[in-house]
């Protein structure tokens, strides 16, 4: 089944955003951090949804600081966390989770940029944030637990 539908979050997918965030990434997060992002942007924490199973989702938060993408100060979209299930991936459902987010981002909380962490040896997920126009704006190094770099990638709202 690789049909899917991207929808927002609700309590009762939290034991499989869980679950997935924990076997498809190294940062994990206990579960008052996810609610505390559905209490909060509750409009830009997304899941997908294929055959009455979630196999994707996407958490985002909304600061205030100095913009990446233009001068001066304003609000942040800033993407804490994003993954698919093994199965699901390489059919657009990462894209999709992205572009939904963004929208969600700028038209419920007036975001002026996006931005996000990635790791330098994370490939897929660059190729997929290069391809929705983020561009990398520094390098965090030793951002992660193990040591390893992170790319800081932002790009303009909307
Ligand atoms: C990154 C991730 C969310 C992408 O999800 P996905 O559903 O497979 O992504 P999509 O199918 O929408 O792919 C969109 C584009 O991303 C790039 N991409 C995705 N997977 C890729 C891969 N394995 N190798 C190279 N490029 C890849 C491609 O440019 C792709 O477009 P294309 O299929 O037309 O070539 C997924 O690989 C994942 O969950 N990874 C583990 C968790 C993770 O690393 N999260 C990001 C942390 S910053």
């Amino acid at each position: 089944m690789s049909e899917y539908i991207i929808r927002e979050f609700t309590p009762e997918d939290l034991d499989a955003v869980i679950r997935i965030n924990r076997e498809n990434l190294p940062e994990n997060y206990p579960p008052f951090f996810f609610k505390l992002h559905y209490e909060n942007f509750p409009k830009a924490f997304l899941v997908a949804e294929s055959g009455g199973r979630v196999v994707g989702y996407i958490m985002c938060r909304v600061e205030t600081g100095k913009l990446y993408t233009m001068p001066g100060v304003g609000k942040q979209g800033h993407i804490i966390s994003i993954a698919v299930v093994p199965e699901m991936r390489r059919k657009g459902v990462g894209r999709s989770l992205m572009v939904n987010a963004m929208k969600a981002l700028y038209e419920h909380y007036g975001v002026n940029e996006y931005y996000l962490e990635v790791r330098v040896s994370n490939t897929p997920a660059i190729n997929l944030y290069t391809k929705l126009g983020f561009k990398p704006v520094k390098t965090l190094k030793g951002y992660y637990l193990d040591g390893e770099d992170a790319y800081l990638m932002a790009k303009p709202a909307p």
